[in-house]
């Protein structure tokens, strides 16, 4: 409860808590988790795994070579989508590199996130993750994101995602708004999935 009043005062002054967050990572000398418990935790939750509201990710074993690429991205400001501006590229900005490569190693080994129940769209889903789809030339995702979604390298892990999250993700690549280093390669696939296809497939990642 205190977490969600903290958070809530937060997102409702986003400038004020934004600096401060942004002041407190710019001290040096903290460790991982104590940067983590200072700029992180009211959103994402110190392990990263559960947060309150569902358009902010879990980071818990993200890949670090992917959450090193995306604070990059928020801090040159080539991944610009509205929540990103908002609520990332202040934090951002006040991270040095060894800071970034440490809270980046620190979510990577958090263990990870409980998979959200299916709904009716699952099966539609799977299939997509599984198989693409042939028609509109749009491959599977498990061939770049894993068999289990749990990805690699620059590839996300997508499983136990929030679905909300997921589903915008995929509408700011289609629109171009997140366009950092490699954005184009899911720009060229959300340009090719239905609006249904997509929320099928962002449920069914919440599941894994
Ligand atoms: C005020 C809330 C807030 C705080 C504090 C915050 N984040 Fe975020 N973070 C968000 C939101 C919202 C997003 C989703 C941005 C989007 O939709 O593009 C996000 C996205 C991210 C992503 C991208 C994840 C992905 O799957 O692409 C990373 C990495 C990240 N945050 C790391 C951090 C780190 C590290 C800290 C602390 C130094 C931090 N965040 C502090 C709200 C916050
Ligand atoms: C050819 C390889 C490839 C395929 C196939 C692929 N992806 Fe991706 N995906 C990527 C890369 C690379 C990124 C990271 C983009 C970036 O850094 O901005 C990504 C990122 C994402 C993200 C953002 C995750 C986050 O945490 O913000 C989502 C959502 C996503 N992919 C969904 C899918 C879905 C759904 C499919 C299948 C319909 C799919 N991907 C197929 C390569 C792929």
């Amino acid at each position: 409860m205190k977490q969600t009043i903290t958070l809530l005062s937060c997102l409702f002054t986003v400038g004020l808590c934004s600096q401060s967050v942004n002041a407190q990572a710019q001290q040096t000398s903290k460790t991982p988790p104590e940067i983590v418990r200072s700029s992180c935790y009211m959103c994402h939750s110190t392990h990263g795994n559960n947060p309150d509201l569902a358009f902010i990710p879990r980071l818990a074993a993200q890949n670090s070579t992917y959450i090193e690429e995306q604070l990059m991205a928020f801090r040159d400001g080539s991944r610009a989508d509205p929540p990103a501006t908002i609520y990332m590229w202040p934090i951002a900005q006040g991270l040095s590199g060894d800071q970034i490569k440490q809270t980046a190693a620190w979510f990577a080994a958090q263990s990870p996130p409980k998979p959200f129940q299916p709904d009716s769209s699952a099966s539609e889903g799977r299939e997509i993750f599984l198989k693409g789809v042939l028609k509109a030339d749009v491959p599977a995702c498990a061939s770049c994101h894993g068999p289990k979604a749990d990805g690699n390298g620059i590839f996300p892990r997508l499983a136990s995602q929030n679905a909300q999250y997921l589903l915008a993700q995929l509408r700011y690549f289609r629109s171009g708004v997140r366009n950092d280093k490699n954005a184009d390669i899911m720009k060229q696939i959300a340009l090719h999935l239905t609006d249904s296809q997509m929320s099928a497939v962002a449920n069914y990642l919440s599941t894994l």
